[in-house]
């Protein structure tokens, strides 16, 4: 007798996956970019000139450690530093320097969605800064900010560097960044990077590298759909094509299908078709400028208490409290 086990959707990827498939238009989450190829991918994207975000906020921490060091400390009882989306701890090492050497009394929280980037991050600090208490963790955002709030026994600083925000649209925006406020205390800081609006052309160029760099970026979800659910996606009928609006500030990423194909993903049990030039929304790169930044923290209840910017104004790091 042969037995069929009907596929299981047991998981939120599964879930997600199927859901943004089955629709119309299609799209899939950016956040599923994030394994182990996807973060080298990443680390490629963030040493590319174009991908001027990580250079220009390394600029802005590395000219002001001193300062934004400072605003963290507690000389009463230190503090807690946790960061969302810690990646490779690259601009946070200088930070972390700092503190280090300046009898800061902290400990390290790093979070990442990547298991894969906490594991590296988690034996590199171990490895560079063996005295430093690091206590890493992978997991979602949304899904560990209950978990901030045990944080409340001293001063907490909670990090989102990377402009990581803008992957999220203005309302889930105004939800994680109320929901951040929701464990924070009055002496609690925000310390977050916004990717500023500035000529269309050098924000285009950062997401449409003539290197490949971004499209395999983008086309590694297909192959992680290949390699995780059974699917059979062949990644070269996909092009990457990149917009930006500069009213809305929004860059929009897409795979568009040059052909019509059928496509199956056995573990979902699932097989969607293609028509010619058909697309997957994969992700959106919010940029951002004061008054809408000013906006969002208001909806979410926190107010601005100061800002960073680097020598072009690309990028800003703004520090938030609890209004
Ligand atoms: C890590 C989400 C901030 O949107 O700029 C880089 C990811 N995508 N190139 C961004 C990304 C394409 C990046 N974030």
């Amino acid at each position: 007798m042969e037995i069929k086990t009907k596929p299981q959707l047991d998981t939120t990827f599964k879930n997600e996956v199927f859901k943004g498939l089955s629709s119309f238009p299609k799209f899939l989450s950016s956040k599923y970019f994030y394994d182990k190829k996807g973060d080298r991918l990443f680390q490629d994207i963030m040493a590319m000139p174009s991908y001027y975000l990580t250079g220009c906020e390394y600029q802005i921490i590395s000219s002001n450690t001193k300062t934004i060091g400072e605003l963290f400390r507690d000389r009463k009882n230190g503090l807690d530093l946790i960061e969302l989306g810690a990646g490779d701890g690259k601009k946070t090492k200088v930070l972390l320097k700092y503190m280090a050497e300046n009898d800061f009394n902290f400990i390290y929280k790093p979070i990442d969605i990547s298991e894969n980037a906490v594991e590296m991050l988690s034996n590199n600090l171990a490895d560079e800064m063996p005295t430093l208490n690091v206590d890493a963790e992978a997991g979602e955002y949304f899904e560990v900010l209950d978990r901030l709030k045990g944080f409340n026994k001293r001063k907490k600083v909670i990090m989102v560097l990377g402009s990581n925000i803008g992957n999220l649209k203005h309302p889930k925006a105004i939800e994680f960044l109320s929901k951040l406020k929701d464990t924070m205390l009055s002496d609690d800081l925000l310390f977050m990077g916004f990717d500023q609006k500035k000529n269309p052309q050098t924000i285009l160029n950062a997401y449409n590298d003539d290197t490949g760099i971004t499209a395999a970026f983008n086309k590694n979800i297909l192959t992680r759909i290949n390699r995780e659910l059974a699917g059979n996606f062949e990644e070269a009928k996909f092009n990457h094509w990149e917009v930006y609006d500069p009213e809305t500030g929004t860059a929009k990423s897409f795979l568009v299908a040059t052909e019509a194909m059928e496509v199956s993903i056995q573990k979902l049990g699932l097989t969607i078709r293609f028509d010619p030039w058909e697309t997957i929304h994969t992700e959106i790169s919010q940029k951002y400028d004061d008054k809408t930044v000013r906006w969002l923290a208001a909806q979410a209840g926190l107010r601005i208490e100061t800002s960073f910017t680097d020598a072009k104004g690309y990028y800003k790091n703004y520090v938030f409290r609890k209004e």
